[in-house]
């Protein structure tokens, strides 16, 4: 698949409804990333990294009540842990409602959108670069942002392994609930 310029305003225009005009500027960002990532690490189509890193966080402007909805509406079984950390659901959420509401079907894409907050044991090279992506635009927001970038360059997984860790201390410091796969994808890459 190539995607043109066409068919990226079209993406775009598909998904600017969803969210404010910051969390869209965010995601075009990690379109672009992911696309760039996917190049370097020689992805067999960048252009899935764009559309994954474009959608991932279709559903991140949902407030918590409107993500369970959502969720039902979906068919989703929800599990403990998206009780307790409800914002954790934007990612399956997302998947869904980019499944059935904006026709993106390959499950390569889908499962980039599902695990990019999390992460997960033994994640796909498409899953890494939209996960690892995601935390590089953030930027300085996040702590080792620099490192994580520079790592995301040359050794994938050491990025992950930083990214968890990183994820479960902010966590911590909050007395937030972890979630299991966070737990997972840290333990995977350690
Ligand atoms: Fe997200
Ligand atoms: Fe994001």
């Amino acid at each position: 698949m190539t995607l043109g310029l066409a068919d990226q305003r079209f993406h775009k225009a598909q998904l600017r409804p969803y969210l404010t005009k910051s969390r869209f500027k965010h995601c075009e960002a990690v379109a672009e990333l992911s696309f760039q990532m996917a190049q370097h690490w020689n992805h067999p189509s960048p252009d899935n990294a764009w559309l994954a890193g474009l959608y991932h966080d279709i559903a991140k402007d949902l407030d918590e009540s409107a993500l369970l909805v959502r969720a039902s509406q979906l068919g989703m079984a929800i599990t403990d842990c998206e009780k307790r950390s409800v914002s954790t659901l934007h990612a399956p959420v997302g998947a869904l409602m980019v499944r059935h509401e904006c026709g993106i079907t390959d499950r390569q894409i889908l499962g980039a959108i599902r695990w990019h907050t999390t992460g997960r044991a033994k994640m796909t090279l498409i899953e890494k670069i939209v996960y690892l992506a995601d935390i590089v635009e953030a930027g300085k927001k996040v702590e080792h942002g620099l490192l994580i970038k520079k790592l995301a360059h040359h050794d994938l997984n050491a990025a992950i392994r930083l990214t968890a860790k990183e994820t479960l201390k902010h966590l911590l410091e909050r007395d937030k609930w972890i979630c299991p796969r966070s737990l997972e994808c840290y333990n995977a890459y350690s």
